[in-house]
């Protein structure tokens, strides 16, 4: 299996790192279906592919997770973060994020993963939770999980909590990607920066792999870079 850990200063080096391996994929013509991540981990990222000159115009882009009850016109969703970050630069083939507006949740769930099925992963951007979440595969979750409802964890529910204004309501359910549908990706990409982080990616370069830390089943995945400034 391929594991590697690249050290990075900060997140700009990591962000030509990613801008160099997503050139050198679409160039040989294996990048076809690209999964995104949100969080603070991915602005800087996305800032970089904005403004490079790479072409996603033939490239269809999952997303990994949406709360539920949020309009993509919400400045908290997912949907609205992706526009304003990556979508609304550079134009993609087509871009998906599950409906955080669907009425009957396990149709969009069942959707969301057929959609999956038909255009497997090639890449997979991943950030990571302070208490080891992927996506928003809390502590605890099955790993043969696929895109499912999540009860958000009240760590989650703080952390997240920041980017939300006072008055509004924190949604404390997601659909997201499931861990066995995260792991059906060729290659992944994961991102961690900052001490916040330390302990998930120590869970995950331990010898451990325990459902109490997602992050930790990345060690049976096929293809994985970590890319980090936690040493
Ligand atoms: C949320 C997202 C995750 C993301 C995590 C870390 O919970 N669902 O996909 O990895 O936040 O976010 P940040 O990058 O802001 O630390």
């Amino acid at each position: 299996a391929f594991f590697e850990v690249i050290h990075v200063a900060d997140q700009q080096e990591a962000a030509i790192i990613v801008q160099e391996k997503l050139e050198k994929d679409l160039q040989a013509d294996t990048l076809h279906v690209l999964g995104l991540a949100t969080g603070s981990t991915m602005i800087p990222i996305y800032k970089r592919l904005a403004e490079s000159s790479l072409d996603f115009s033939e490239v269809t882009a999952f997303n990994l997770d949406e709360y539920i009850g949020l309009e993509p016109t919400n400045i908290n969703s997912y949907a609205y973060f992706m526009q304003e970050h990556l979508f609304g630069h550079k134009p993609f083939k087509e871009t998906n994020i599950p409906n955080g507006k669907a009425l009957d949740l396990e149709a969009e769930c069942a959707r969301y993963e057929n959609q999956l099925n038909e255009h497997p992963l090639d890449i997979q951007f991943l950030g990571v939770g302070e208490n080891g979440h992927i996506a928003f595969n809390e502590p605890g979750t099955s790993f043969d999980s696929v895109t499912h409802v999540a009860n958000l964890t009240d760590s989650t529910l703080g952390v997240n909590s920041q980017y939300f204004g006072d008055k509004e309501e924190i949604p404390n359910t997601a659909f997201t990607m499931g861990i066995a549908s995260i792991m059906k990706a060729k290659k992944i990409i994961l991102l961690a920066f900052g001490e916040k982080k330390r302990p998930a990616i120590e869970a995950l370069l331990g010898d451990t792999i325990t459902k109490e830390w997602p992050i930790t089943i990345l060690k049976k995945h096929p293809h994985v870079t970590i890319i980090t400034d936690i040493k």
